[in-house]
């Protein structure tokens, strides 16, 4: 859905927030990442990165993880904002981009942002165009 701009800036205030929490002392880059499920809930992910550093995980996937353990169905991801110290508004990494397609309603928005406070949003077909599908 597309956040107002109230609602958009109480989901960056708290992406902002649990970015303190990120793990990572590998990279030193922290993403903080909210969710919004068609029910109205919020759900926080931070980085969690790894010495093992192919097993890190983004703030975003933590982000739905945390969601989907709430309950989140497929199609009941509404709108997702993820933040970090980029000089342009961060945009997901693709296997993030994946992720947010598996659980995104059809007009689910994806706002990126800076420690600026810049931001910028898409959609998940402006994002990952002929995306991997499959009836499985
Ligand atoms: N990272 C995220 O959490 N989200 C993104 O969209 C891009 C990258 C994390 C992964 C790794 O811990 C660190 O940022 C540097 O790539």
């Amino acid at each position: 859905m597309k956040l107002s701009a109230e609602q958009r800036d109480a989901m960056l205030a708290a992406a902002m927030l649990v970015r303190s929490q990120a793990h990572a002392p590998y990279s030193r880059f922290r993403v903080g990442a909210a969710v919004l499920s068609s029910s109205g809930r919020v759900f926080l992910g931070c980085n969690v990165e790894n010495l093992s550093y192919g097993l890190s995980c983004c703030a975003e996937r933590n982000a739905i993880a945390a969601a989907v353990a709430g309950g989140m169905q497929p199609g009941g991801l509404a709108a997702v904002v993820v933040v970090g110290d980029t000089p342009e508004p961060i945009s997901p990494c693709g296997a993030c981009r994946q992720v947010i397609a598996e659980f995104a309603a059809a007009d689910c928005s994806i706002t990126g942002a800076n420690l600026a406070g810049q931001t910028r949003s898409w959609t998940i077909d402006g994002l990952l165009p002929d995306r991997f599908k499959a009836e499985l």
